[in-house]
């Protein structure tokens, strides 16, 4: 059973994942405070949490609330900031046989090119995430995803600094993603993921106060679902690159349907926070899945629902 996909055939040097189970940001750490949890290496691809020019230390608590069937996140990009992750982090992953993808988030156009720049050449690291779909931070992030202008500027000038595969991670917080999506695609990017959280917020009747120190965050979990697979199914049939999907997914059934929408890879995000090993299983629920349906390559499954 071949359940290998190359995320980047328009790079020079690839992206090949084993299979199409990766992480999502900023619910998954650096993947090092996995390893003795489970066999972190059976994963197709690790995403770290969003990664700055400086460290920082995210928003004020509290930062997580539980809504129905999701969770409203405003962690603000904590991070220990790009010289860390060089020294510390990616050394370790240098040694491992899955790829680590760094989620990277600037302020300013020139913050991604920095943050590229610094990545470029870095043993351990395969592949660059660019992040501008942050619905929590005060500057930058998700303004720059709003706009096919914008979104498309950023990618161009991290594909200009860089010789790794980028995949740049839309959010649904714009008037039209299929329009984002068709211009980072012109702009050079190997792969587009989404989608981001949808910004929402949370109010505490007791106290007649928001919940979120940050008064406002990013919801995703399986209530927000379906909005995230018909995205997927869009942008999939809008773009001739890879496509990331992901927001919702816990189980093998739910990634395999963003894979017939289009979806050459998916990412669990916030299941790891309740079921460490939920990336796992859901890999193994597809191999199940392609077993009981007599299918031999993942690759007859992307986009057959279409
Ligand atoms: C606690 C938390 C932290 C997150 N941090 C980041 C981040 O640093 N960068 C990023 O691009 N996305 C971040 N996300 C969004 C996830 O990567 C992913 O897009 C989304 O959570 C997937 O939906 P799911 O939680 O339903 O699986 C975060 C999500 C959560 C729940």
């Amino acid at each position: 059973m071949n359940l290998s996909v190359q995320l980047a055939p328009g790079n020079a040097k690839g992206l090949l994942l084993a299979n199409p189970v990766m992480t999502a940001s900023g619910t998954f750490g650096y993947g090092i405070e996995y390893e003795n949890l489970f066999d972190i290496q059976r994963l197709g691809a690790i995403v770290c949490k969003g990664t700055t020019l400086a460290p920082r230390e995210g928003n004020p608590q509290p930062r997580i609330v539980e809504t129905a069937s999701g969770v409203l996140n405003s962690i603000g990009l904590q991070n220990i900031g790009v010289d860390a992750l060089i020294a510390e982090k990616a050394p370790i992953w240098a040694g491992w046989r899955v790829p680590v993808i760094v989620n990277i988030a600037g302020e300013t156009v020139d913050d991604y090119a920095s943050l590229a720049k610094r990545l470029d050449g870095v043993a351990g690291i395969s592949g660059l995430e660019v992040n501008i779909s942050c619905p929590n931070i005060r500057a930058g992030g998700a303004e720059f995803g709003a706009s096919p202008d914008t979104a498309a500027a950023v990618t161009a000038v991290v594909k200009k600094t860089t010789s790794l595969p980028i995949m740049v991670k839309l959010t649904p917080n714009t008037g039209d993603i299929v329009a984002v999506a068709v211009a980072v695609a012109g702009a050079g990017a190997d792969a587009i993921s989404l989608i981001n959280t949808l910004k929402g917020m949370a109010i505490d009747i007791r106290t007649r106060r928001p919940i979120l120190g940050n008064i406002y965050g990013g919801l995703s979990g399986p209530a927000v679902k379906p909005v995230a697979l018909h995205m997927v199914y869009q942008v999939a049939g809008a773009v001739d690159v890879p496509v990331i999907g992901s927001v919702g997914i816990r189980t093998a059934d739910d990634a395999i349907e963003f894979i017939m929408a289009g979806a050459s890879a998916v990412q669990v995000g916030s299941a790891n926070l309740t079921s460490p090993r939920a990336a796992l299983d859901v890999l193994e629920g597809i191999e199940r899945f392609m077993q009981d349906e007599r299918i031999g390559d993942i690759t007859e499954l992307i986009g057959s629902a279409r």
